[in-house]
């Protein structure tokens, strides 16, 4: 089979999500890393682009010479992921959308909810995948949990806690590091901080399993360190259309926690837990009986469970594949194999209208309010 061509805008050398992608394109052999716009510093971007193996002439300065030089390439890139800081998403998922290329952004998808709006037109009349990269539920045992309640295992949903919430920016003599400083700083950050960084992959993980969207939300919104103008730990009850009552904490104070993503589903009949720190485990209590651990790669999982399954049974499988199995359905959508099962434009637009409204709240007293974009209301 041929190789699709992939490119990166963005993920440069000692980037967080970098990695990630580049294991995650290349593990099972779908794509070969062809062109790179890796790094706001056009050399460093290019340097790193040579280490990696790409051509030279397809090593660009930036992603507009990058839009250029494969625009017309009979070669270009079948696919263009953004790992860009979250400013920069919109016009270059936008640009290449309308070139005619198919996208995976990192999250947020944009900044506003109208950007989000335009992303979800564009991509519809380019006919061209737009994904967003929330990889979490490309966990093998995340899609089991979503089939549990699917096919109704769990019943009717009455309850999901999710959380995310982790301690590392929790010292306040730390604050001003640049490295951190900038995720609190509204001008780069935009109108939220911890909810719009973390929060918004639990909301949008509680939706994928519960099958099911946000209608209404109430937020409480605190800023613990006094320097920070936005945000670093948030509490979110919502709603769902179909009733399912959510809490939701998010906080980057929570010292002692690690990655601290975890969600609990609690059903009629059943509840569910994981937790990314062993994403490897579901637990799973039915009504009245004991609770089991459910292993990744044990008999009796689901079909799609088994299929994003790589290793045997109790060997790890971390982040990377979790990435690579978004990475895998999108070739098969590039393919005509399959219809992809991947977070799209509209999973990117409703977080941005669930920030944008929790803000709202946040600033209301945590008065009740229409979490969904007005595009889908
Ligand atoms: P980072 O700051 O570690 O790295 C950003 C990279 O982009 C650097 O290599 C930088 O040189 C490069 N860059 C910046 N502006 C650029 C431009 N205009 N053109 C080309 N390259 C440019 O940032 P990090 O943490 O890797 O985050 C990047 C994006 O990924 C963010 O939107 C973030 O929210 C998202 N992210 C998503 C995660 C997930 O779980 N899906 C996890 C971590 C980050």
């Amino acid at each position: 089979m041929t190789k699709l061509n992939w490119g990166m805008i963005g993920g440069g050398k000692g980037s967080q999500i970098g990695p990630a992608h580049r294991m995650g394109a290349q593990a099972d052999g779908n794509f070969v890393m062809a062109a790179g716009a890796l790094d706001v510093d056009a050399e460093r971007g290019r340097a790193f682009a040579d280490t990696l193996g790409i051509a030279s002439d397809r090593a660009y300065a930036n992603w507009q010479d990058m839009l250029e030089g494969e625009r017309t390439r009979e070669d270009r890139v079948d696919l263009v992921t953004v790992a860009t800081p979250n400013a920069t998403h919109f016009e270059i998922t936008k640009a290449f959308l309308e070139a005619g290329f198919n996208v995976l952004c990192e999250k947020p998808m944009t900044m506003t909810v109208e950007e989000g709006e335009e992303i979800v037109r564009v991509a519809e009349a380019s006919g061209k995948i737009c994904a967003v990269n929330y990889c979490y539920s490309a966990y093998p045992m995340v899609r089991e949990m979503r089939h549990m309640v699917a096919t109704g295992q769990i019943g009717k949903v009455r309850t999901i806690v999710a959380n995310f919430s982790h301690g590392h920016h929790g010292d306040a003599g730390d604050a001003d590091n640049p490295r951190v400083r900038w995720r609190y700083d509204p001008a780069m950050a935009g109108v939220s901080g911890q909810f719009a960084d973390c929060g918004i992959h639990a909301l949008h993980m509680a939706s994928f399993i519960a099958g099911d969207e946000v209608r209404t939300l109430s937020a409480d919104f605190a800023s613990t360190i006094s320097s920070r103008e936005l945000e670093d730990d948030a509490m979110v009850n919502f709603r769902m259309e179909g009733g399912t009552v959510g809490r939701l904490w998010t906080s980057s104070v929570a010292i002692g926690r690690q990655h601290g993503f975890d969600i609990q589903v609690f059903g009629e009949t059943g509840g569910l837990r994981w937790a990314s720190e062993q994403p490897n485990q579901v637990f799973y209590t039915p009504v009245g009986g004991r609770t089991q651990i459910m292993e990744k790669g044990e008999g009796g999982l689901s079909d799609e469970a088994q299929r994003l399954s790589r290793v045997a049974i109790a060997h790890p499988e971390g982040f990377p594949l979790a990435v690579a199995n978004i990475y895998v359905d999108l070739a098969a959508k590039i393919r005509g194999e399959a219809h992809g099962d991947f977070p799209v434009a509209a999973d990117g637009l409703r977080s941005m209208a669930a920030v944008h409204q929790a803000v709202a709240s946040a600033k209301a007293d945590g008065a009740w309010v229409d979490a969904r974009p007005p595009m889908f209301r």
